[in-house]
């Protein structure tokens, strides 16, 4: 069970590359956050892509402490609060350059898996939402931003490869179900940069739909002001509010919202 009593978080996540999770992870905080919702931003990932998109690049390259020592060291934890970044629409824990040597640091740590759980219990009372934007691959970092969240959002392309991806992926998140006695539940699936003139793409979003029965999936056509957007430091809701993508990131957003308010009542 997720545990109702913290806040909502959710992991972004799907180990393959270039599928859309810091697009899809910046776009859904920005739609919590025009929804009403004070959010913070977690950018695991030690490419720091999200934390470049969000004007944070100082912080990148920035001197101890920085994410890895509060993630690595238990007795850096607290330096947490000192690294929380402002952001127009959004709290942000910045990634770092140091984050590149996080995967093997966590392997040698006891409770590998725990650490960035138990960071958060350190600031998560102050937000209604946390997203992690997950780094592209199935090791520490992300059996963390699952194991802290217990919930999965999943952006996919539109294409046949996505089925060995989802696969993985689920072999992978069964297995940390097994290891932690946990549950992980899936939130919803986002096929990222649709190009309805092709008909491959239209074949796999009905495939999805198929193969994720009783789980939203959710369709983002391929606009240029997607990218702009995050070049200009924003989600697409504050760059280009007009752009018709806008919608479904806020239907994200609310669909999350309303989850995550019946998941409190069953409790
Ligand atoms: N709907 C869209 N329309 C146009 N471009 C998009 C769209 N979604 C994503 N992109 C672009 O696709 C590229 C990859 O997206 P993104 O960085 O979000 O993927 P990712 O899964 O986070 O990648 P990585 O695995 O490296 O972390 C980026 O250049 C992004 O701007
Ligand atoms: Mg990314």
């Amino acid at each position: 069970m997720t545990d109702p009593s913290r806040t909502p978080t959710v992991a972004v996540s799907n180990q393959k590359g270039g599928v859309g999770k810091t697009t899809t992870a910046i776009n859904v905080s920005g739609a919590l956050n025009e929804l009403g919702n004070d959010v913070l931003f977690v950018d695991l990932d030690p490419q720091g892509n999200a934390t470049e998109n969000l004007g944070m690049m100082e912080a990148y390259d920035a001197e101890p402490p920085t994410l890895f020592d509060c993630l690595t060291d238990p007795e850096r934890r607290d330096s947490v609060h000192d690294i929380v970044h402002d952001h127009a629409e959004m709290d942000v824990l910045p990634s770092n350059i140091d984050m590149t040597a996080a995967e093997p640091e966590l392997t040698l740590s006891r409770r590998s898996g725990e650490q960035l759980a138990l960071l958060l219990e350190r600031v998560d009372d102050d937000y209604d939402f946390v997203v992690v934007d997950c780094p592209p691959n199935l090791g520490n970092l992300m059996d963390n931003a699952l194991y802290a969240s217990r919930n999965l959002l999943i952006p996919a392309l539109a294409e046949s490869t996505s089925k060995r991806a989802f696969e993985l992926l689920f072999d992978h998140v069964e297995a940390l179900e097994l290891d932690y006695d946990i549950t992980i539940s899936e939130r919803g699936v986002v096929v990222n940069r649709i190009d309805v003139r092709k008909n491959q793409a239209t074949e796999m979003v009905d495939w999805i739909n198929e193969a994720f029965d009783g789980v939203p999936v959710w369709e983002v056509r391929e606009r240029a002001a997607v990218q702009k957007a995050l070049e200009n430091g924003s989600s697409l809701l504050e760059y280009d509010p007009e752009c018709d993508m806008c919608e479904v990131f806020l239907d994200v957003a609310a669909d999350l919202e309303e989850q995550f308010a019946a998941r409190e009542v069953e409790a």
